[in-house]
């Protein structure tokens, strides 16, 4: 069932490397054996620290630069020998109600910079990132990777044509790309600042910061929350084994709503404060339940149970914006 050799010894390029997951990943990587670790990132949403651990490794590079310009990546592909792009650069879903056309065109363009650069021979393998916001509400559940794509955000419709330009590289060129496709994820380095924020880091934002924390609609939506480091191991075993042109949801069976998860958050903070109800957000996915049929098939699947990494992750923040 192999389908690529290891990552170990690879040259490979992140892209948004500096964001949340990007950077676990570079770490998960790193700690595989990489030769090198190449990053792009506009640190649009991205941060430095998040590298901080990469960089004692002395094997990554930080291009501070822009995706979405060919000319950026060109020179990177000039100057270091890539095996293997991971494309995890994107703009928060949340600013795609602040700008539409740019959180779309961004998913499109530097997944096409790509592809083109792949087509013509500037690296071997990319794993491209989807996002399960590209089902949009379920039609059937649990969603499994056939389900069918309407999104409902131009974040998610720049994802879902995305999708379709790996796909049809696949097929018309032969390149080697695959797509995973992660449901909620969450875990240190999360995006804690602004309204780009998810609401795990912003509700622990809040509380920390003596600001009574929100629940947007009846609380009734509901998501899959993963990990991030069981994402990106995930990922990293995925690679091995899925074929070109095939997608892999990644994400657990446990559905949370969000009245519930705000609860669990601030019993774990021990807050006992009120909290605010704000109106529902035009276009809010109502539930995500994904099947994981396929990722257990594929690869030894392990996951943290959601108390846990919850718990580690509050501490974290706790540690970056200060104690209560
Ligand atoms: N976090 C989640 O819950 C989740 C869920 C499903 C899918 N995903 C996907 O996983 C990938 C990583 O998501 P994340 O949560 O780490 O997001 P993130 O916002 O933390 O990271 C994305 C990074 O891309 C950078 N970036 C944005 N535009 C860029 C550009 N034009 N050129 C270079 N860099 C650019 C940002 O600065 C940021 O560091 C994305 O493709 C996202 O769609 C994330």
């Amino acid at each position: 069932m192999t389908q690529r050799s290891s990552l170990v010894g690879q040259g490979i390029l992140v892209t948004g490397g500096a964001g949340f997951i990007g950077s676990h990943l570079v770490d998960k990587l790193l700690a595989m054996g990489a030769r090198e670790v190449v990053v792009i990132d506009n640190l649009f949403v991205g941060s430095e620290d998040n590298l901080v651990e990469a960089y004692k490794s002395g094997h990554v590079t930080f291009y501070r630069d822009d995706a979405e310009f060919q000319t950026s990546l060109s020179y990177i592909f000039a100057n270091h020998q890539i095996d293997t792009v991971f494309n995890c650069a994107t703009k928060a879903l949340n600013y795609s109600f602040l700008n539409p056309a740019n959180a779309f065109s961004t998913n499109v363009t530097v997944t096409l910079n790509l592809l083109e650069f792949q087509r013509l021979g500037a690296f071997k393998t990319l794993c491209h990132f989807s996002t399960s916001e590209v089902y949009g509400s379920a039609v059937y559940e649990p969603m499994d990777e056939a389900h069918p794509k309407n999104p409902t955000t131009t974040y998610a419709a720049g994802k879902a044509a995305a999708d379709h330009a790996v796909e049809s590289y696949v097929r018309m060129f032969g390149v080697d790309a695959f797509i995973v496709r992660p449901f909620n994820n969450y875990g240190p380095r999360q995006n804690y600042k602004g309204m780009l924020a998810g609401i795990i880091p912003i509700t622990a934002w809040r509380i920390l910061k003596g600001i009574t924390p929100e629940l947007h609609g009846d609380g009734l939506q509901s998501r899959d929350f993963i990990y991030v480091y069981d994402t990106v191991d995930a990922v990293t075993k995925l690679y091995s084994v899925l074929p070109a042109g095939e997608s892999v949801n990644i994400s657990t069976d446990n559905q949370i709503s969000m009245r519930d998860l705000l609860g669990r958050i601030c019993r774990e903070m021990t807050y006992a404060g009120e909290i605010v109800n704000k109106p529902g957000r035009k276009s809010d996915v109502l539930c995500h339940n994904a099947s994981n049929e396929k990722v257990h098939r594929l690869i030894d699947y392990s996951l943290t149970p959601f108390e846990v990494g919850l718990r580690e992750t509050l501490d974290w923040y706790r540690q970056q914006i200060g104690v209560q």
